[in-house]
């Protein structure tokens, strides 16, 4: 049975990689190492209840002395680091979180993982580390070309500079100490349990109570946008083919402008919901965010030539699916948008406005 510490899996990814690898393998066990930040919610878990192949544990992975104790009662032979502070805009109003938890945290997780897989200066066989990264790490990209693995990090917001610090400590330990890694680059995912935070189910929510819907710019900004799923579906292959040492990009070939993602989804719901308080009147333009990147686009040819891996949902596909989950799932949208949460948004886009 493959023993696996998978970190922030009560967030968005990590919940819909729990509910994944529990429908694919019968005999695993998943122990699920989360803060419960404000982004991470029991909520997301639901479904897995009672199921004993996945275990609960709170806590930080910052905390040296919890997840040595991990390694010591469960002898893991992976470890999935999904855990991170994940919003550009917060990494703007208070980087040092991201600091703390991206980078410092990682390296925690590197230098427990190392010492529970090292002994007398032999790797114990079978084991790896995979460091969930993303695109942003290495920049912007003007009207051409796509992010490949060779291309130089340059990352931007205090989010990015953390996630590209953290896949530096990865590749240290690797080139240093021999440590089995990977680290995989996504593009931005959408779909079930997303914090309504993140432009998808931030607009979905507040076209359905029929409220402002800030854009940021000119709107023209460029995402590449990949169903959750299909992320899952990669970092399980990666975990289990991805050459030791080796980065792999993982992307929707699904670009799109921010402003067509918005609109999309007012005529979605207009549609759907026989609305008309749901109109494109509700969009209203507001403040550039600082240092905002351009355009994301990623070249996926390595891990589909490598490993297989290729997206199968079309964003005509994702993008229905996802509303419809986030329309039958109006209870976790309320319990997670409750308390401070409104506060922080309110705030936020004042500033904005
Ligand atoms: P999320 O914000 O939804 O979830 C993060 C989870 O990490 C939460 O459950 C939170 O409680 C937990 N966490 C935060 N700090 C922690 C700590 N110190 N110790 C333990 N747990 C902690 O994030 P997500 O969107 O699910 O992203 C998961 C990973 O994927 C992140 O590493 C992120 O950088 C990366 N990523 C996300 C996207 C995207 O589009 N969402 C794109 C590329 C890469
Ligand atoms: P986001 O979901 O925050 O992901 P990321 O910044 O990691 O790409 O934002 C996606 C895009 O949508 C980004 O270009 C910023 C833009 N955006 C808006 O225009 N308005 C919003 O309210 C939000 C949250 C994002």
């Amino acid at each position: 049975m493959k023993k696996y510490l998978i970190t922030g899996c009560a967030g968005f990814i990590g919940s819909n990689f729990v509910y994944y690898m529990l429908k694919k393998y019968d005999d695993i066990l998943l122990v699920n190492l989360d803060k419960l930040t404000y982004a991470g919610n029991l909520e997301n878990l639901k479904g897995v209840e009672g199921d004993s192949r996945h275990v609960f544990v709170q806590g930080d992975i910052c905390d040296r002395e919890l997840v040595t104790s991990l390694f010591e009662k469960y002898d893991f032979d992976y470890v999935i680091n999904f855990a991170a502070e994940s919003h550009v805009d917060r990494s703007i109003t208070n980087p040092e979180i991201f600091v703390e938890t991206n980078v410092l945290g990682t390296v925690n997780l590197l230098q427990c993982t190392k010492n529970a897989w090292l002994k007398d200066g032999v790797w114990a066989e079978g084991k790896k580390y995979v460091q969930v990264s993303t695109d942003e790490v290495y920049g912007s990209l003007g009207d051409e070309g796509y992010f490949m693995e060779t291309t130089p990090l340059c990352p931007h917001s205090p989010y990015s500079s953390s996630k590209a610090s953290a896949d530096m400590f990865v590749m240290a330990f690797h080139d240093t100490y021999g440590m089995p890694v990977n680290i995989t680059r996504c593009s931005n995912n959408y779909g079930p349990y997303q914090f309504p935070e993140k432009l998808i189910p931030l607009m979905i929510n507040n076209v359905k109570n029929h409220k402002k819907l800030p854009v940021y710019g000119d709107g023209m900004n460029v995402r590449d946008w990949l169903y959750v799923e299909d992320h899952c579906k990669a970092i399980d292959m990666v975990t289990e083919g991805g050459r030791d040492g080796e980065v792999y990009n993982v992307g929707g070939h699904n670009e799109r402008p921010n402003i067509f993602i918005v609109k999309t989804i007012i005529a979605q719901l207009h549609d759907r919901l026989k609305d008309d308080g749901i109109s494109e009147d509700l969009i209203q333009y507001v403040a550039d965010r600082l240092g905002h990147d351009r355009r994301y686009g990623i070249d996926p040819t390595k891990i589909k030539d490598e490993l297989g891996w290729y997206p199968e949902t079309t964003f005509e596909v994702g993008i229905v699916k996802t509303i419809d989950w986030y329309l039958e799932n109006q209870e976790w949208m309320q319990r997670v948008t409750s308390g401070d949460y409104m506060k922080y948004y309110e705030e936020m886009y004042k500033n904005k406005a």
